[in-house]
Parts: C-alpha cells; sequence; structure tokens
C-alpha cells in the first residue's frame, strides 16, 4: 500500500500479539504499549536530520552527529493516543506536545471535538500525529484537518494497529500524510471496530469499560 509503512519487526509482532489477547490486563497493555511505541518512534523518525558538533570522547576529537532543525511535536488524539505519547516521549525527551480531544459519536461513529490545544508554531516543525487505532479514519481525518489549519505542513500519522478501511479513507483526505501502523488487520466489524483487532484501545490502556 502507498505511503504506508508496516513496521513488522518480530519484537512488535510478538509484543503486539500479547497485547491482542484478551486476558492481558490494563497493566501489562500499557507496558506493551509503551515498549512497542518505542520500536515504532525509532521507524517514524528516521529520517529526522542531524549535524555534526564537535565534541570531545576521552580519547580524541570528533564531529559526532546531533539531531537538528526545529523540535518535534508529538500531537496526541485523546485519550489512547496518550498510551504511545508516553513512549515516544522516552524517546524524543525534547519533543513539544499537543492533544486534540475528539470522541466518536456512537451512531454516526463520526470524530467530534472537545479539545484542542498545540503548540504555537506548528509551521516549520516535523508533527507526529498519534493515535493507537486507525479504524473508520474519522478521528484521524478531523484530527489532520485542524492541524493543518492550524499551520502544520510536515506530518507523519503514527498508529498502532490500522483497518484497510481506515487506510484509505485517510490517504482520500490527507495523501500527504505518510502512516506508520505495526499492523493492517482484516477489516471493521459494524461498530467500526478493527477486527481482530485489540478491542478498544482507551478502555484497555485505562480499564474502563
Ligand atoms: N477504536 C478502538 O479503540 N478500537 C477499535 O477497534 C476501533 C477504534
Amino acid at each position: 500500500m502507498e505511503n504506508v509503512t508496516v513496521v513488522d519487526h518480530p519484537l512488535v509482532r510478538h509484543k503486539l500479539s500479547h497485547m491482542r489477547k484478551k486476558e492481558t490486563d490494563s497493566a501489562r497493555f500499557r507496558l506493551l504499549l509503551r515498549e512497542i511505541s518505542l520500536l515504532l518512534g525509532y521507524e517514524v523518525t528516521r529520517d529526522l536530520k542531524t549535524e555534526d558538533r564537535t565534541i570531545e570522547t576521552p580519547l580524541a576529537e570528533m564531529g559526532a552527529p546531533f539531531l537538528s532543525g526545529r523540535e518535534l511535536v508529538l500531537i496526541s488524539i485523546l485519550r489512547a493516543g496518550n498510551g504511545l505519547l508516553e513512549g515516544m516521549l522516552d524517546l524524543i525527551p525534547s519533543a513539544q506536545v499537543g492533544h486534540v480531544g475528539l470522541y466518536r459519536d456512537p451512531d454516526t461513529l463520526m470524530a467530534v471535538e472537545y479539545y484542542f490545544k498545540v503548540p504555537g508554531n506548528l509551521g516549520d516543525r516535523p508533527v507526529i500525529l498519534l493515535d493507537p487505532m486507525l479504524a473508520t479514519g474519522n478521528s484521524a481525518v478531523a484530527a489532520a484537518e485542524r492541524i493543518k489549519a492550524a499551520g502544520a505542513r510536515q506530518i507523519k500519522f503514527l498508529c498502532l494497529l490500522s483497518a484497510p478501511e481506515g487506510i484509505e479513507a485517510f490517504h482520500a483526505a490527507h495523501p500527504d500524510v505518510p502512516v506508520f501502523t505495526a499492523a493492517i488487520d482484516e477489516r471493521l466489524n459494524d461498530h467500526g471496530y478493527i477486527v481482530p483487532g485489540i478491542g478498544d484501545a482507551g478502555d484497555r490502556i485505562y480499564g474502563t469499560q
């Protein structure tokens, strides 16, 4: 699929399989999600720019690469996006953080916004939009529209699991935004859940039902 990177490293696949199991409790689910986000984060940040700076090791002077350019912005789609955000912040502690609050109307499955707070200078920074589930694509499409309206131009979308329907809808709306995911599952069910999936990501992370 064009503009989609499936991060199918054996460690990612193994951890995701444990997350899928219905008997995996919230504490373990959160830990696995945090660990997987480190691995996904490694791939989604692969093209970050570096510049050499002169340093001294105990043995010699050298030009050593450091991250350069404007700081990265991580934008979490509440609430499940925070599960990915934790690991991404472990990886890149200097990243700036924004939040988009969206819930799915259970009848229409459309995204309804209830919160929006992002750093003011999105235009010249790489932005990674985070939501574990790309299901119908409605939330991701709406969040990407909102952050584009707020100035974001270099956006990537990072999720744990995606459905073919969600990828198609997202790409139709945002062909310029590459998608990174650990797996593409079979389909959506009638309630807009990914099958076989992991269930409701927010409920699995926070132990709500
Ligand atoms: N959101 C979830 O949390 N899970 C799904 O399967 C689909 C959307």
